[in-house]
C-alpha cells in the first residue's frame, strides 16, 4: 500500500505532499505538533492528544485549523488511506504561509498536515532490560509546555544521547533539577519505595503517557509525589524509568553510566510498564 498525507485540504502522495518554502513553520518552527499511538487500528489516548493541541494551538494564537469532530474524522481516514494497524499518527499545524516577516501575518490560515506510518514492534529487549540515559543541561525554552515543532535542542540531545550508546539525554536545569527527556518524561522511585515525578510546569511537556501512567498509580494506590528531582538523587533512586507515546514505559538502568540500583528493571517500573501496555491495548 503506498502511503498518503493530509496536506493542507487534500489527500496526497507522500512522495509528493509538500509544504511552501514560506510555511512558518519551515521558516521559523512556528507551529505545533501530536504524535498519536495507534494499536491494534485503535487510537490510544487520543482524547488527551487533541485537548493538548488545542491549549498548544491557543497559547501560540493559532486558529484551530477544523472542528475536533472534522478533525477525528480526517485522522482516521490517513490511518485507513495508510493501512495503519499498529503506528502512529503524526499531526502539525503552522501559523500558515506568509511572506517572512517575525510579527503575526494579518490574514493567514493554518496548515494542518496529518502523516501516518506502521512501525515495528518495539524491540522487546528494552522492555526486558530497561535502557541507559545520559545528563545533559537544559538548553530550552522557557515554554516547553507547549507542544512546538521548534526542536533543535531536543535533536542535539537525542544526538549525544546515541552517540554515547543510551536510549535517551535526561535535560538538566540550572538548580540540578531533572526537567525531562529530549522525547519522553523522567521518573524515579526513591529508596522509601515514592513515584516521583516532576510537577507539569512550564519546565516540561505534559505528557500524554505521564497522564495514564498517574491514573495508574493513583488507581493502584502507590505512593506518589510531584516535585522536581536532582541527579544526584536520580543516580541513587531504588527505581527509574521515562514514559512516552512511542517508548511506552522503559526502565532506566543506567545514568551517566552508573547502574540504577541492581542496573536491572526494578518491580516496581515492571508492574506499571506491564499496566500501561493493557491500558494502551484496551479499545
Ligand atoms: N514526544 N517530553 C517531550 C519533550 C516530548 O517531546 C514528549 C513526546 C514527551 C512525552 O509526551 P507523550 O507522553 O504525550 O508522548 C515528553 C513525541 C512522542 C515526539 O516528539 O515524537
Amino acid at each position: 500500500m503506498s502511503r498518503v498525507a493530509y496536506v493542507a485540504g487534500q489527500y496526497l502522495p507522500h512522495r509528493q505532499a509538500a509544504v511552501h518554502i514560506e510555511d512558518r513553520g519551515y521558516q521559523f518552527g512556528d507551529g505545533v505538533y501530536e504524535v498519536i499511538a495507534v494499536v491494534g487500528g485503535h487510537l490510544v489516548d487520543e482524547a488527551p492528544h487533541l485537548v493538548r493541541l488545542r491549549r498548544s494551538l491557543s497559547e501560540l494564537r493559532i486558529p484551530a485549523p477544523m472542528s475536533d469532530a472534522a478533525l477525528r474524522l480526517v485522522i482516521r481516514e490517513v490511518i485507513r488511506r495508510n493501512g495503519v494497524e499498529t503506528g502512529i499518527v503524526y499531526l502539525q499545524v503552522t501559523r500558515g504561509v506568509a511572506p517572512r516577516e517575525h510579527a503575526f501575518p494579518k490574514a493567514v490560515k493554518p496548515v494542518l498536515v496529518i502523516t501516518s506510518r506502521r512501525s515495528r514492534p518495539a524491540d522487546p529487549r528494552l522492555g526486558r532490560e530497561g535502557i541507559a540515559v545520559i545528563t545533559i543541561p537544559d538548553i530550552r525554552w522557557q515554554r516547553c509546555d507547549i507542544k512546538s515543532v521548534a526542536l533543535v535542542p531536543n535533536v542535539l540531545g537525542k544526538q549525544q544521547a546515541r552517540e554515547a550508546r543510551a536510549y535517551e539525554a535526561w535535560q538538566v536545569d540550572r538548580d540540578g533539577h531533572v526537567t525531562e527527556g529530549t522525547s519522553t518524561n523522567a521518573w524515579i522511585v526513591t529508596p522509601d519505595g515514592a513515584v516521583v515525578t516532576r510537577a507539569a510546569d512550564n519546565a516540561i511537556l505534559n505528557g500524554v503517557t505521564r497522564g495514564a501512567v498517574l491514573d495508574i498509580i493513583g488507581c493502584e494506590g502507590y505512593r506518589f509525589v510531584e516535585r522536581p528531582f536532582s541527579v544526584a538523587e536520580a543516580k541513587a533512586a531504588r527505581e527509574a524509568f521515562l514514559t512516552s507515546t512511542t517508548a511506552d514505559l522503559l526502565a532506566v538502568v543506567r545514568i551517566d553510566g552508573f547502574p540504577v540500583a541492581d542496573g536491572k528493571p526494578g518491580p516496581l517500573s515492571r508492574k506499571l510498564r506491564e499496566a500501561y501496555l493493557s491500558h494502551a491495548t484496551a479499545v
